[in-house]
């Protein structure tokens, strides 16, 4: 499929005008998910969901979710520049789905939507740096490409604090 990156854009799932059935990735229950829950649980405030449509194709691409949440600083190592400041827990921004449709993997675009979580996070009020995510066992690679560390216990527990740097480039 052609794809024309200009064509692309990020919307609240409470936009989408496309037919959610057409969204098809590797995960049977991510796409359950997509189909019947995201919807509903934006509308009861437990998550945000995030689409990437192809205006060109007219077709959806790919979702995430986020959601606050925290994190017991004993189930991590801190990373450079991380600073618990004594606190037992610290807030995070949970993604806790992600997925690209079948016909535009391996077109960087997952990667996208981590770094449009991340300048999301950036820029919420929240204050939070770092996000975490439930990664599934074949995608705990896709994560640590990103430079998502996994908790001390739980390898497809991951976390990224967001450097300095970056948080300069995408602030507004
Ligand atoms: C995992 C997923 C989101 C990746 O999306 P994508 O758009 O194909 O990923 P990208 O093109 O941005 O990949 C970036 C890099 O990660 C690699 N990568 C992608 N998926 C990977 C995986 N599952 N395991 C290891 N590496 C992976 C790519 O090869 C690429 O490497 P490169 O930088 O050397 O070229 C997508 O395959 C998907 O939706 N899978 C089904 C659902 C799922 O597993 N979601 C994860 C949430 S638990």
């Amino acid at each position: 499929m052609e794809i024309n990156n200009k064509k692309l854009k990020i919307i609240s799932i409470t936009d989408l005008k496309f037919n959610k059935k057409t969204f098809k990735c590797h995960s049977d229950a991510l796409n359950h998910y997509f189909y019947t829950k995201a919807s509903q649980d934006v509308r009861k405030g437990l998550t945000n969901c995030f689409v990437m449509i192809d205006e060109y194709n007219k077709k959806i691409v790919g979702f995430y979710t986020l959601a606050p949440h925290l994190i017991n600083v004993s189930d991590i190592t801190l990373v450079k520049g991380m600073d618990s400041g004594g606190y037992k827990h610290i807030p995070a921004i949970l993604v806790g789905r992600l997925a690209i449709d079948k016909n535009y993997t391996g077109n960087r675009l997952g990667t996208l939507l981590i770094i449009d979580a991340i300048k999301k996070t950036i820029n919420s009020p929240t204050g939070a740096k770092t996000l975490i995510v439930n990664a599934k066992d074949n995608s705990i690679n896709f994560y640590k490409r990103l430079n998502f560390k996994s908790f001390n216990e739980e390898k497809n527990t991951l976390f990224y604090y967001i450097p300095k740097d970056i948080e300069q480039r995408y602030r507004k």
